[in-house]
């Protein structure tokens, strides 16, 4: 068993109850390898941001658990040495059972995930108290899931969108005692998150989607007032970086993401983790293919995976500071 508290990391408690005070959402960024968590590591320390590190079943099937988490313990130290002790939590994204946080929590993760959204709610409720009862033991925080995104999460995929019903939270938080609930209002997994067809145009021609529904979140904050509430599925799908893959080789549609003017808004609610995973893909894929497209001869990884990271931190740096607002709280 190892603590996540001898790794230099934290649980999300104290963070988000100061985010939801702030009116400032935490950074979630996936990360698979050394590059992605460097640029996080730099874009944060720089911004003086707290952020949390997800790992999903994926990430964990490609990197391995062990590598993982000493990866985290590195951060910290990493931090420390770039010249600030900022917050963060290693957090498993979307776990699929009870043995798989229980992995995670006796692994040294200091946050875990159940996602029992799929599940017939009971089900739901029961493996994620079952998950609670033990997490809590270690002081791991749980976050625990109601209603349906549409996209695809590990190997999850569903066409449609099962938007949160406000009447199911307050039974749910009570009955599984959660530390924070991931809800559906309208954003989803994946690059693929609206086709130009769904949108609009505003008068400068840019495409807007349809929106989140603010609606259903102020109801959800009516019911379970201060409670931390979570959106997946955040990203922006960023035109610059679908058009450089495009322009180098690629073949990706021309697909609409989550405005950022919405996600600030909702950064300003009681949701006060945003989770982000496809835009750090894209910045990184379009920087690398670009690369190796102007330099067909180069080969030393290097060359392409540090122009990579690059990018990455100027993206993470963006989200902090212009997004989700956390810029400036690592030390709050
Ligand atoms: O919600 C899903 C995350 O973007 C993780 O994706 O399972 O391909 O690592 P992944
Ligand atoms: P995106 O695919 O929009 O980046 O969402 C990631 C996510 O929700 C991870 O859990
Ligand atoms: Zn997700």
């Amino acid at each position: 068993m190892t603590s996540y508290k001898d790794l230099g990391l934290v649980n999300t408690r104290n963070l988000f109850a100061k985010a939801i005070k702030g009116g400032y959402a935490i950074p979630a960024f996936n990360f698979n390898n050394m590059e992605q968590l460097q640029a996080i590591i730099m874009a944060c320390v720089e911004t003086k941001s707290p952020v949390i590190l997800q790992v999903s079943k994926g990430a964990r099937d490609y990197a391995n658990i062990n590598l993982l988490r000493n990866m985290a313990r590195g951060a910290t130290e990493y931090a420390h040495e770039l010249g600030c002790d900022i917050p963060i939590v290693l957090h498993l994204d979307h776990g699929d059972s009870f043995e798989t946080c229980k992995e995670c929590i006796d692994n040294g993760f200091s946050s875990v995930m159940i996602d029992g959204s799929h599940l017939p709610y009971d089900e739901n409720v029961a493996v994620t108290r079952k998950v609670v009862e033990y997490a809590h033991q270690f002081d791991v925080t749980v976050e625990g899931e109601l209603g349906v995104l549409a996209g695809i999460e590990d190997d999850v995929a569903a066409e449609k969108s099962n938007y949160t019903r406000p009447e199911e939270v307050i039974d749910f938080v009570s009955k599984t005692g959660v530390d924070s609930l991931a809800i559906s209002i309208g954003t989803s997994h994946g690059a693929c998150k609206f086709t130009p067809a769904q949108c609009t145009r505003n008068a400068d021609g840019v495409l807007i989607p349809p929106p989140l529904r603010f609606d259903i979140l102020a109801e959800i904050e009516k019911k379970l007032p201060g409670f931390p509430i979570v959106l997946h599925g955040s990203s922006s799908v960023p035109v610059e970086y679908v058009k450089m893959i495009n322009e180098h080789g690629g073949a990706l549609k021309d697909n609409v993401g989550i405005p950022e003017d919405q996600l600030r808004r909702a950064a300003k609610s009681a949701v006060c983790k945003i989770n982000i995973d496809s835009d750090g893909r894209l910045a990184m894929t379009g920087t690398i293919r670009k690369v190796l497209d102007e330099k067909p001869a180069e080969f030393d990884p290097r060359k392409y995976l540090g122009p990579a990271r690059e990018a990455l931190k100027k993206m993470y740096m963006h989200k902090t500071v212009d997004v989700l607002g956390s810029a400036g709280h690592a030390l709050d």
